[in-house]
């Protein structure tokens, strides 16, 4: 499989901390509980969580809304639950990607629904021109075209994901 670079090391690196100090900001005196989409979010999560100054929580959740291949399935299913309750809490969900956004949506209302103090999103990714659905995310790292891109935490087929960097996939 033939991949280009889309977003190098460097310039994800800078653009997390960014987000770090962000919500650093927006967070101030308060502490955050960080809810990790996996598996795709796990690089972001971790570099996120040692860039922001104010107090972290982290919980893990799992959803699947891809089979094989790069096509949405259009359903999403919640395939590992969270460990810890969310009453109560500063919430921030964060996820690799926002594609047609039916993924973050789900979650958004079910998550909702367990009486946080507050709820954000923080997407490493964002790919406007896909959105099926609306939905505010709060932080973004990068607004990339639609093209399907892998690493930094993004598999093809469970690949791919160790990449440090974001590239995409040239199709053939
Ligand atoms: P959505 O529900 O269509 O917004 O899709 C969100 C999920 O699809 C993300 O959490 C990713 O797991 C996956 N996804 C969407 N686009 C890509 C891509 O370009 N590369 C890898 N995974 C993707
Ligand atoms: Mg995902």
């Amino acid at each position: 499989m033939d991949l280009e670079v889309l977003i190098p090391e460097e310039k994800i690196k800078a653009r997390v901390s960014e987000m770090g100090r962000a919500v650093s900001a927006d967070y101030r005196g308060k502490s955050v509980h960080l809810v990790c989409v996996l598996k795709g979010a796990y690089t972001f999560l971790a570099d996120l969580a040692r860039a922001v100054e104010v107090p972290v929580t982290l919980d893990f959740l799992a959803v699947s809304s891809y089979g094989k291949g790069t096509k949405t399935s259009g359903e999403v299913r919640l395939t590992k639950d969270l460990d810890s309750s969310l009453e109560g809490k500063d919430v921030i969900v964060v996820e690799d990607i926002v594609d047609t956004g039916l993924t973050l949506l789900y979650l958004f209302n079910s998550l909702l629904a367990r009486k946080p103090a507050s709820l954000k999103i923080a997407a490493l990714l964002s790919k406007p021109s896909r959105r099926l659905v609306e939905v505010s995310v709060d932080y973004v790292g990068f607004e990339i075209p639609d093209r399907f891109v892998v690493g930094y935490g993004l598999d093809v087929d469970q690949k791919f994901r160790n990449l440090p960097y974001i590239a995409a996939v040239v199709s053939p």
